[in-house]
């Protein structure tokens, strides 16, 4: 069976990357998670105060970020920043609160979108995020756009912190959800959007097991035409 690219997009917590991994484990394919690497840089811009303005010191910045993702001992993959294990830190809320600002920065998606494109260049690759379909591979055999009812994504997103020992209330995390998916769809550079030939999930009522299904479903077909 040919070998083919999935692109998942869609809102702030809906499950992209929990779903994505499991369908590229499920396939044996690469999973990359683009939300990461944007946390990542958000990250490393915060921690060297780096001024989002300058675009010298931005793009001087860019220069210095050296992103990789390692599995640990149990097989989960983490992020990896020059060197430093940042899968915790990333997910922190101060870094959601400032992600989608960082994202909206044309020099940054630019750094990103080359280092999304090489992961796909075999193919046999599953990346979620917001612009997948859209911008990153617009060839993508397989395009989802997945959505959930917002005060449920804010409830499986409080639930996830929270077992992460991250402390946040519901109500931080669902103004945290609308801020960024307001942000993320009307941003002028790559904003998210449901690509034309996308395949819509709502995932409100569904387990994740019946959305991985589903997924599986439809690269499978993909891979046979
Ligand atoms: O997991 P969650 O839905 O909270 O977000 P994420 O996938 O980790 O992405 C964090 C942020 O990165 C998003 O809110 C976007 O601002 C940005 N992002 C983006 O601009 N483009 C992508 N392809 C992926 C993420």
């Amino acid at each position: 069976m040919k070998k083919i690219i999935i692109a998942i997009d869609g809102y702030s917590a809906c499950g992209k990357s929990t779903t994505a991994r499991e369908v590229a484990r499920h396939l044996g394919y690469v999973y990359g998670d683009s939300g990461a690497m944007y946390r990542a840089v958000t990250y490393y811009l915060l921690q060297n105060k780096v001024p989002l303005d300058d675009p010298q010191a931005l793009q001087q910045a860019l220069e210095q970020i050296n992103l990789s993702f390692k599995r640990d001992e149990e097989g989960n993959l983490q992020t990896w920043l020059n060197g430093e294990n940042v899968e915790a830190a990333i997910r922190s809320m101060a870094v959601s609160e400032r992600v989608s600002t960082v994202a909206a920065i044309p020099a940054v998606r630019r750094a990103m979108v080359k280092i999304q494109r090489k992961l796909g260049e075999n193919k046999g690759l599953v990346m979620d995020g917001r612009d997948i379909g859209t911008v990153v591979f617009p060839e993508a055999e397989l395009k989802v756009f997945m959505t959930a009812k917002p005060e449920i994504r804010a409830q499986r997103r409080l639930k996830e912190l929270q077992a992460k020992g991250i402390n946040a209330t519901l109500e931080e995390v669902m103004a945290n959800l609308a801020e960024r998916d307001h942000k993320d769809t009307t941003r002028a550079d790559s904003p998210l959007k449901k690509a034309a030939d996308a395949i819509e999930i709502d995932n409100s009522f569904m387990t994740f097991e019946e959305q991985v299904e589903k997924i599986i479903s439809l690269a499978k077909e993909r891979m046979q035409e």
